[in-house]
């Protein structure tokens, strides 16, 4: 079963080691703050339902799920012909919702490739009727609109290939089979990414569960050897990372003492699935964007395309709900950090330089905030419009009176000027 993963602890000092620091290497992630997650490959074809039978669990997690046989899987490659894809939409959707960065699942648990590679021919290319490398042209899209380009790869679960790990169906898991499947297939693939696709901001790495550090050390250095201001994932294992890759869904309590990114669901589900309608809402992944950049963490947003290549109408609804949010407020988020003010009910601070960002969730009726503040505010001002906020400050309290015009009910911010 996967492992809940906890907040890994990066070593600070690897990109010191390689002669890039390791703010130059994080800077974009800083800056950048939101990014679209986007599992897309096979498993959008049965959508959750094999044989008549619904998975409980993840779309992308069906052939495990149901232990379907390579065999019996593989075939599904024929029919993968998305006849909807719009690259210039899915990028365009991403630029509106104020994402900054595209991840899309390269490869997968289940092996199968979207880009083409010469290391096998169970790819998009090669293997189905589309007929497209879907990550170049992602790649060459995300490159014309300005966002940052990512791959999610597989390094360690591979249910088709017999040297992964995971597919106990098929095959029997031996170490040194597992030692020669990295040596062999996952470092040429890793290679093709790095070097066919222009400048990648990240390689997200996944579910580490059976690979030793030496391989996990090495990974990270065939990416910074590659591209050295390409970030790897905390989920590259053995702590090997260039950042902390938090649980699924999961946002620290408190800060980690280093950058961490929150991999999210729009639903419950990563890769498509027709029964799944559990959607969140805008506002509350408004507030999660927000708390996780509070405390110095990403926000990693996931979207399921269907088999045709359609990004499902309520992620469309609520990403554009997001972007409007953030085209008025993003000052408060993009480059932004932890604030001074951490887990205060109903507040969240995020902070650049001398300027902290009060995120004030739940307006009170007489327009009243108080909260605790050592730093002493010079300015205080709506984000939205820039009018004036009333506010005292004594020892160390700070005093607002909110201005009696409308305000933004999921998150209205007030821009304290400080020093
Ligand atoms: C877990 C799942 C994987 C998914 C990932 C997203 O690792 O195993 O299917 O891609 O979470 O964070």
């Amino acid at each position: 079963m996967p492992h809940e993963y906890d907040i890994v602890p990066i070593p600070q000092n690897r990109a010191a080691r390689e002669g890039a620091s390791q703010a130059e290497r994080l800077h974009w992630f800083r800056e950048a703050r939101f990014g679209l997650f986007i599992h897309w490959g096979l498993y959008a074809i049965p959508a959750g339902i094999w044989k008549g039978e619904e998975t409980a669990g993840i779309g992308e997690w069906l052939m495990h799920r149901f232990q379907i046989p390579v065999a019996e899987y593989e075939p599904l490659a024929q029919q993968f012909n998305p006849v909807k894809f719009n690259v210039r939409e899915w990028v365009s959707l991403a630029k509106a919702a104020g994402q900054k960065y595209i991840t899309i699942t390269a490869k997968h648990h289940d092996g199968f490739c979207l880009f083409k590679s010469a290391v096998t021919n169970y790819n998009v290319v090669d293997a189905t009727p589309f007929g497209r490398d879907v990550c170049k042209e992602l790649a060459d899209e995300c490159a014309r609109q300005g966002l940052t380009m990512c791959f999610y790869y597989s390094q360690d679960q591979d249910w088709h290939h017999p040297g992964g790990y995971g597919n106990t169906w098929d095959y029997t898991y031996d170490l040194d089979a597992f030692i020669d499947y990295v040596d062999h297939y996952v470092k040429p693939q890793v290679t093709e990414l790095l070097t066919n696709y222009g400048p990648i901001g990240l390689i997200w790495f996944d579910t580490p569960y059976s690979i030793p550090e030496q391989q996990s050390e090495e990974l990270a250095e065939l990416v910074h050897r590659l591209q050295p201001n390409c970030l790897v994932s905390g989920r590259v294992g053995n702590a090997k990372g260039d950042y902390a890759s938090a649980g699924d869904n999961l946002i620290p309590e408190a800060m980690v003492g280093g950058d961490f990114e929150t991999p999210a669901t729009i639903n419950d589900t990563w890769g498509y699935k027709v029964n799944d309608h559990n959607w969140k809402s805008a506002e509350d992944m408004l507030h999660k964007l927000v708390d996780i950049v509070s405390k110095n963490g990403n926000y990693l947003l996931n979207v399921g395309p269907t088999a045709e290549g359609v990004i499902p109408p309520e992620s469309v609804e609520r990403l554009l709900a997001m972007g409007d949010w953030l085209r008025v407020n993003g000052e408060s988020i993009y480059g932004c950090g932890a604030g001074p003010l951490q887990n205060a009910e109903g507040l969240r601070t995020t902070q650049k330089g001398d300027v902290v960002y009060l995120h004030i969730f739940n307006l009170p009726a007489d327009g009243v905030v108080k909260l605790p503040l050592a730093a002493k505010v010079k300015e205080a001002s709506l984000l939205m419009n820039g009018a004036a906020v009333g506010f005292k400050q004594r020892c160390g309290r700070l005093t607002l009176q909110l201005p009696a015009v409308e305000l933004d009910p999921v998150d209205t911010v007030v821009r304290l000027v400080t020093g």
